[in-house]
């Protein structure tokens, strides 16, 4: 089974659906601990609650962005992950810390990319009149929330959604979606190739309509 650490600045509701995952027994990877660029991230307590070792950084411990990261790294050292997961991680990661990882760190961003990356995307997803919304988990990159695509679902937007209700909606989709992803790339079936996903799942679905 492959060795995950999961990044969190929040909720950890991502987290914990990937934890949950992870406890069947014929799935192929191991949460092994959770990472928080915060003290108070609201995951650290779920994480701990199911027995996950966590670890917090908050940045205003650290004199510069490079001394966090570089803490953050030497945490990794000893865990040894296989795979990092960022599961509402808004923090940017270093080029240098994302070739130390390449093609090892996952992502999940709460619009169908490449649309709307970055912030306020749900607003965005409706003030575009968009009839459609989904998430994306991606391979990550230097780029922000950019990055060959692994699995994505979609959503339809109500009339009357706000950026709540469409986020709310959003947010079911990916607790299917990122365990989905991370068992295709723990099991070698998705892999980053010259900076693109190549799939050797043979007819394995990785995108979904709800
Ligand atoms: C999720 O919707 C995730 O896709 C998003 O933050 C939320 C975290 O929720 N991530 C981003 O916007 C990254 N750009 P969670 O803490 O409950 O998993």
């Amino acid at each position: 089974r492959k060795k995950v650490v999961v990044f969190i600045s929040g909720g950890g509701s991502n987290m914990i659906a990937l934890a949950k995952a992870a406890a069947a027994a014929d799935f192929p990877a191991d949460i092994i601990a959770v990472v928080a660029d915060k003290v108070d991230a609201g995951g650290l307590d779920k994480a701990a609650g199911l027995g996950i070792p966590t670890f917090s950084f908050a940045r205003r411990d650290f004199a510069s962005k490079e001394a966090h990261e570089a803490a953050i790294v030497d945490e990794l050292d000893r865990l040894q992950p296989d795979i990092i997961c960022l599961a509402g991680y808004m923090r940017l990661l270093s080029a240098a810390f994302i070739q130390r990882y390449e093609g090892r760190i996952l992502n999940i961003h709460p619009s169908l990319l490449p649309l709307f990356p970055g912030l306020h995307t749900h607003q965005r997803a409706i003030d575009a009149g968009m009839r459609i919304a989904g998430c994306t988990v991606h391979f990550v990159t230097e780029g922000m929330d950019d990055g060959p695509i692994v699995a994505q679902a979609a959503v339809p937007v109500m009339s009357g959604d706000t950026a709540d209700s469409l986020a709310a909606r959003v947010l079911t989709v990916e607790h299917a979606t990122y365990p989905m992803a991370l068992r295709l790339v723990a099991e070698g079936k998705v892999r980053m190739e010259a900076g693109r996903a190549v799939s050797h799942a043979i007819r394995e679905a990785t995108g979904m309509l709800i």
